[in-house]
């Protein structure tokens, strides 16, 4: 059955559409997500981010219901060389990780069953995302500048969903306790590489030229929101408790391609 669209952002609604449905399990992959913009309206990110998941976290404490939700690397602030785990201390750059810091510590506070994956740089086959910028930049453009100095690990919205059905299918299994789980493709790479990547996939398709990318540093393309110079995240406790480690993010491009309409 299919239930309204609702607003995050009026607790007030989500409170009573639990209360009406009764859900015994809750996905909750909707965010304020708009990283530079977030900047100019932390409170409506806060409201979403933060308020949200605490709201949803306490109707499924009250229900019994498990709770699933995703993070973000953004929580950190980039300093470390070696893939962060989920005990590291967050120290958000910018609202937009402070926000949905504030969510992950609601949900904790909560007391309710809870998965948390974090997650880095999601892009898919559909929607707005880094796949989708580039592939349509490359229409008009023969160079594009892009960022070169920031590290992590693309994550495709196909493995994120996949994934968390194998997570929610083993929650009945020992091992598998409340908490943060990190949830990110294998591997590392920057945003210049990835976007030679898609490129380099692209390059099979009807009437595509690969424009040249044109390494820069993130100083060269100032946005109103900093963002962490190293985003990787170490996938070891996920494995463990899931018996499955994340795949390549070179082999979830794959995968997206693949599923990417012609044209
Ligand atoms: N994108 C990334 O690189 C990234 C990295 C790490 C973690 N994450 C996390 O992964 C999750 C999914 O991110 P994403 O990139 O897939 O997000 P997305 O494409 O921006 O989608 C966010 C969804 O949230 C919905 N939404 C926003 N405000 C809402 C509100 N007030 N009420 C109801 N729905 C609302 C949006 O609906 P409309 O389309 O109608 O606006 C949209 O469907 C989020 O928790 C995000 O923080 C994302």
């Amino acid at each position: 059955m299919d239930y309204p669209a609702i607003d995050l952002a009026d607790p007030r609604a989500l409170r009573a559409l639990c209360r009406e449905t009764k859900p015994g399990l809750i996905v909750n992959a909707a965010a304020y997500t708009a990283v530079d913009k977030a900047e100019s309206e932390p409170a409506l990110a806060l409201a979403i981010n933060g308020t949200a998941p605490g709201v949803l976290a306490r109707e499924a404490r009250q229900l019994g219901a498990v709770l699933v939700h995703y993070s973000t690397d953004y929580v950190f602030d980039g300093s470390k060389r070696e893939p962060w785990r989920e005990d590291d201390a967050p120290a958000p750059l910018n609202e937009y990780g402070r926000t949905k810091l504030e969510g992950d510590l609601a949900i904790a506070r909560s007391g309710c069953k809870h998965l948390i994956f974090r997650t880095t740089w999601v892009y898919g086959p559909r929607g707005k995302n880094f796949l989708a910028t580039m592939l349509n930049l490359a229409a008009t453009r023969g160079e594009l500048r892009v960022v070169a100095d920031q590290r992590g690990a693309p994550t495709s919205s196909l493995f994120l969903a996949e994934a968390t059905v194998r997570a929610i299918r083993a929650i009945p299994r020992e091992g598998v306790a409340s908490g943060i789980y990190n949830l990110s493709a294998g591997g590392e790479t920057t945003w210049a590489s990835f976007a030679e990547a898609i490129f380099a996939r692209a390059a099979g398709r009807p009437g595509f030229r690969a424009p040249r990318v044109i390494r820069i540093p993130s100083s060269d393309y100032p946005t109103p929101a900093r963002r962490p110079a190293y985003s990787v995240l170490d996938p070891a406790k996920f494995t463990a408790a899931f018996g499955f480690a994340p795949t390549s993010w070179e082999s979830q491009l794959d995968a997206v391609f693949a599923a990417l309409p012609a044209g």
